[in-house]
């Protein structure tokens, strides 16, 4: 494989700005690798023994910092984690609390994000995975059989209260502020959500600092909404308390521009969304449906999303097809699988061991799978 001139400098500088305590090979070289994919280990040393002391300054044994960071850290040499992965065609999966995970990526080095969050906050701890997991007890709700089918578990985003809100708000800032550092200019962000919740998602991530772009609605019927009130549905049977969902938002957010919309295109090959075809933009309304059960059972993560809308998804965050998208919360992989199966490259990172295990035989599946295109 070759790489532009210069990318492997470029990589290695970036990464050394942003842990001005300085990395140690290992992280340097996994650092690079998470932006150009397979690099050989021997480019990597050469490139830095032949750089320092000029541009580099070897702080101890395997570890390095820029030269003009020397004697910025002041405290002992603690290693970062070097997180667990495992790469699966142009996809490469983490175990790894993104938040971490986030914080140590070089800046400007993403170019899109597609993601599906924990809303709950609660609802994916581990104590709750654990009650999940018994089939008792906890936030998980299980729906009751419909049409004959039985339900998977769902999360309750109605119990959050107002503290829960607060705390959803706060995490999606701090979400959005790592987010925005590594994504280059113009870098599409989307977000699924529900329509309880989206407002604060979009809030906060405009106070971290990302343009609001509006909002696409993955038309699907789901299990949420259209109840008569609780305890009186006989005495109010002709009452829903709120609609029945039948849409679920998705918030659409970019990072600000350099320059024009054709400027950012042509530097960082981001700032718009790629068009269906030459006359087909890409569009905000998409048809779809509960994820298919053939999906479900090669991967049983409890919010899976359907392949067939996360390929039209993640088909059209890259405007020119090229780049790489992360999903920072990326259960059991529908994003890297269907960026796999668009031929684009990726990075998911998930907290729990189970669901990245399950990512990890399930992405290379979802991926092969030939899917119904509803839009
Ligand atoms: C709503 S699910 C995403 C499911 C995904 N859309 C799919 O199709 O499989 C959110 C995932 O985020 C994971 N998660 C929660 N907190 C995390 C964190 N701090 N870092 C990484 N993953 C996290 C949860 O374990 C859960 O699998």
């Amino acid at each position: 494989m070759s790489f532009p001139p210069g990318a492997i400098r470029d990589a290695i500088i970036e990464y050394l700005t942003v842990v001005a305590s300085g990395a140690t090979t290992e992280e340097i070289m996994g650092a690079v690798r998470v932006r150009l994919g397979e690099v050989p280990s021997s480019s990597i040393r050469s490139y830095l023994n032949l750089n320092t002391p000029t541009r580099f300054e070897r702080l101890c044994r395997g570890r390095y910092c820029l030269r003009e960071h020397v004697g910025e850290y002041k405290g002992e040499f603690v290693d970062r984690p070097i997180f667990p992965s495992e790469t699966l065609g142009g996809a490469r999966a983490f175990n790894a609390d993104c938040f971490e995970w986030l914080a140590v990526q070089a800046e400007r080095s993403i170019h899109a994000i597609v993601t599906d969050p924990p809303y709950g906050l609660v609802e994916y701890t581990e104590k709750e995975t654990i009650k999940l997991r018994n089939g008792k007890g906890g936030i998980w709700r299980i729906p009751p059989a419909f049409d004959g089918h039985q339900r998977a578990p769902l999360p309750r985003f109605t119990v959050l209260d107002e503290a829960d809100k607060v705390r959803l708000y706060k995490f999606f800032m701090k979400f959005g502020v790592l987010a925005k550092r590594i994504l280059v200019p113009g870098g599409n962000v989307v977000i699924a959500s529900n329509p309880l919740l989206s407002h604060i998602v979009s809030s906060a991530m405009v106070e971290a600092g990302f343009e609001l772009r509006g909002y696409l609605a993955r038309q699907v019927m789901t299990m949420r909404g259209g109840d008569r009130p609780k305890n009186a549905h006989e005495e109010f049977s002709d009452v829903s308390v709120m609609p029945r969902s039948q849409w679920e938002p998705w918030v659409v957010l970019r990072a600000p521009l350099e320059g024009r919309v054709q400027d950012n295109l042509r530097k960082w090959r981001t700032g718009g969304f790629r068009r269906i075809s030459a006359d087909r933009p890409f569009g905000d309304l998409i048809r779809s449906h509960p994820t298919p059960s053939s999906e479900k059972k090669i991967a049983p993560h409890p919010s899976l999303k359907p392949q067939s809308f996360m390929r039209h998804l993640v088909r059209a965050v890259l405007p020119l097809g090229d780049g790489i998208i992360v999903d920072p919360f990326m259960g059991a992989g529908s994003t890297l699988a269907a960026a796999n199966a668009v031929g684009y490259r990726s990075i998911g990172v998930e907290l729990d061991e189970i669901f990245f295990d399950m990512a990890k035989s399930a992405i290379p599946l979802l991926a092969n799978l030939k899917v119904r295109n509803d839009d």
